[in-house]
């Protein structure tokens, strides 16, 4: 069974995705930290990131695995190095987008997502996943929140890992760049899957969210709902 949850930062997706995989047994893949790793792999090798021919390059090459540590949590690594932290600072976050938005980058993200999801029961949390990745998933959900609160949530998760240099404008900026290139690129733009259940978590806790979901998923006489 494959569960798509797509929506933008800040929304509660991926604490959402996390509990509902840890509840359900299902694997856990945060798409996002994929193109964050390649995103932190060229910086580190100083490509020009307007080449899209090295990062596609880089792409290829690139080993990126997504793994369970001890205590649940996911972890990403590069060519076996554990870059789980190094991902979520600032300066990956304010690029990360503009090597997303590139076709052949996306080509090779995507076909690594399905290959991981082919012998497991998974919730696969990202942009594109009910409208590109899985378009045949078994249920689909687009989690959503207005985008001061948003902001305010994204500005607290970062505190909480103690990522240095961030104040609730420049969260609230960042957010609003990558709104803009995710949902207005040419290729897989963040939109929700006609058949996609739309939840608005402006005003809900991340328990609600989660429950909200696993009634929808053990319900299998619910129709999807567009609400939007
Ligand atoms: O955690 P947050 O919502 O900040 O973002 P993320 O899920 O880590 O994704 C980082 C960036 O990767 C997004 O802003 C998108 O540009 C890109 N992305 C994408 O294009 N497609 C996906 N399936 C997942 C992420």
């Amino acid at each position: 069974m494959i569960i798509a949850v797509d929506g933008p930062a800040g929304a509660g997706k991926s604490t959402v995705a996390k509990i509902l995989a840890q509840k359900l047994g299902f694997l856990y893949i945060d798409t996002g930290a994929m193109y964050r790793a390649l995103t932190l792999s060229a910086l580190e090798n100083n490509l020009d990131l307007n080449d899209t021919k090295a990062l596609v390059k880089l792409a290829r090459i690139l080993r990126i695995n997504l793994e369970k540590d001890n205590n649940g949590s996911l972890r990403t690594f590069i060519d076996g190095r554990d870059v789980s932290q190094l991902i979520r600072e600032p300066r990956i976050t304010q690029v990360v987008s503009d090597v997303a938005k590139i076709k052949d980058v996306r080509e090779i993200m995507v076909k690594s997502q399905r290959q991981m999801a082919r012998q497991n029961d998974c919730v696969v949390e990202g942009r594109d996943i009910a409208t590109v990745v899985f378009p045949g998933a078994d249920k689909k959900f687009y989690i959503d929140a207005n985008f001061q609160k948003r902001a305010k949530r994204r500005f607290r998760e970062l505190k909480n890992l103690n990522v240095g240099g961030i104040s609730l404008e420049n969260v609230a900026l960042d957010l609003k760049n990558r709104d803009k290139i995710d949902s207005t690129r040419e290729v897989a733009p963040l939109k929700k899957a006609q058949d996609a259940i739309y939840i608005d978590t402006t005003n809900m806790t991340i328990e609600e969210v989660v429950n909200a979901i696993l009634i929808k998923i053990r319900n299998p006489d619910d129709k999807a709902q567009n609400s939007k």
